[in-house]
């Protein structure tokens, strides 16, 4: 791909740090300030889709508590970055329209807070908040809706851009497509077949059209955070199977950025997104060479091996109708929430992201571990000694300056999550906050790993 400059991003001369968090997973006050009802208050309201049965509706009440917040990402260190994302339906309750300046309004003072402490805001216009009334016309099987994202994120941007340069357009898109709309465990919880493939080709649309936009009025730091996945076959035999997982879950988003075109292979397990009433002319070219950074949200590889009922059966499975029926093989270490711990395919597709597109500068804008942390340890001053969590930031940060070293150009490196919140189909039941949460009056006290995060930082900028 062709690499723009950019100019707001850390210059890599060492590796940035910074904490990342989403506007459902931590802002509660969902009926505040005329914001409109998003798919995931209405998915989290049906029984039986949170394992907890509970929702965002108060989550880390992040809305009223956002200078604490700020706060204790000062306290990992000077400069840090401030992963947050932005509410589309606080912003247009209906998704198009009528503008709530309130709901801009609270992005304004978040955004004046950071910079007063001296925090790096850096935005994401969505993350996976789809307001309800956009949904009830089609939500992302409709082309409507990426245009109505091109719309919003001019909106926000108009009103945030003198202040945050650096932004994201979408987060994670293949959870938003696949989960949300063909294995249906995400919102709108649709279970449809191959409609996980027509939302991701709107997904991509609703990206390119910001994209043009965004760069027309300015913005000179512009990417996409996506859960690219290192895919290990098990065995010889499902070195096939394991392309085919590469191609919908990593070169879907990367095929279009790259090469503005959907591979073949990609296309023999996903024909719908070889059909031109889907995927028009022009539609891929607003994709290729439209960001300044890729972000990778990275947890753990997958390991495909044919279909075998006595192995874990991953969400991917039901996915994708397409793709030759896997199961994963998971190693130990695991995390809490049951993902293979191994800090080397972090190092992989840093490696593969930065040959594939001929060294586009990124960002870890995700990284981090599922612990069962959440109670505090008696007798020790409020502290949760989450000694496995600092194994893991810091072997995938060691990762990552391996990747660096090998010439991969990574910027920075956020941590995935600052504060214990709601980890969506999940509820409240998997923690990955390197900052406690109290359930019930929401007091928030930093673990170990927040101490550990912020004397690396000290060490590593000293
Ligand atoms: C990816 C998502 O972007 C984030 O919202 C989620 O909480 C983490 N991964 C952990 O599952």
């Amino acid at each position: 791909m062709s690499l723009r400059p950019t100019r707001h991003l850390p210059d890599g001369s060492t590796l940035a740090f910074g904490a990342a968090a989403a506007s459902y997973q931590i802002e509660g006050a969902t009926d505040e300030d005329g914001r409109g009802p998003s798919i995931w208050d209405t998915f989290a309201a049906r029984p039986g889709s949170t394992r907890d049965g509970r929702d965002g509706s108060v989550a880390c009440d992040s809305y009223h508590r956002y200078d604490e917040d700020i706060a204790l990402v000062a306290g990992l260190g000077r400069g840090s970055w401030y992963r947050f994302s932005v509410a589309w339906s606080r912003i247009l309750p209906e998704g198009t329209g009528r503008v709530e300046t309130r709901g801009l309004d609270y992005y304004d003072r978040f955004v004046d807070a950071a910079l007063a402490q001296g925090v790096q805001p850096t935005g994401t216009l969505y993350h996976w908040d789809l307001p309800q009334t956009l949904e009830d016309r089609g939500g992302w099987l409709e082309r409507s809706t990426a245009e109505a994202f091109a719309d919003y994120a001019m909106i926000v941007h108009e009103r945030l851009g003198d202040r945050v340069q650096v932004w994201a357009t979408h987060n994670e898109p293949w959870c938003a497509a696949y989960l949300g709309y063909s294995a249906g465990i995400h919102a709108p919880g649709r279970k449809e077949g191959d409609a996980g493939h027509r939302a991701a080709h709107h997904l991509n649309l609703a990206h390119g059209l910001a994209a043009a936009r965004l760069h027309d009025a300015g913005v000179t730091d512009l990417g996409i955070a996506l859960n690219l996945a290192p895919y290990w076959p098990e065995t010889p035999e499902a070195a096939g199977a394991a392309d085919e997982l590469d191609a919908v879950r990593n070169r879907v988003w990367l095929g279009p950025l790259v090469d503005g075109a959907y591979d073949e292979g990609l296309l023999r397990v996903a024909p719908v997104l070889a059909d031109p009433a889907l995927v028009r002319d022009g539609d891929l070219d607003l994709v290729r060479d439209s960001v300044e950074w890729i972000g990778i949200n990275y947890y753990t590889p997958f390991r495909p091996t044919l279909a075998d009922p006595t192995l874990t059966v991953h969400p991917e499975v039901e996915a994708y109708p397409g793709v030759t029926p896997v199961s994963f093989v998971v190693r130990e270490p695991r995390t809490d929430i049951g993902w293979e711990v191994d800090d080397s395919g972090l190092e992989a597709i840093l490696l593969q992201t930065h040959e594939r597109t001929g060294g586009v500068p990124m960002v870890i804008t995700e990284n981090g571990a599922a612990c069962p942390d959440d109670t505090l340890v008696e007798g020790a001053a409020g502290e949760v000694d989450d000694q496995d969590r600092i194994d893991y930031l810091r072997d995938h940060i060691a990762a990552t300056e391996r990747a660096r070293s090998a010439g991969a150009d990574v910027r920075a490196y956020l941590v995935w999550t600052l504060l214990d919140n709601f980890e969506w189909a999940e509820g409240y039941t998997k923690t990955f906050g390197i900052v406690h949460v109290d359930p019930k009056d929401l007091t928030r006290t930093p673990k170990a790993s927040y101490h550990w995060l912020a004397g690396h930082i000290a060490s590593a900028s000293s």
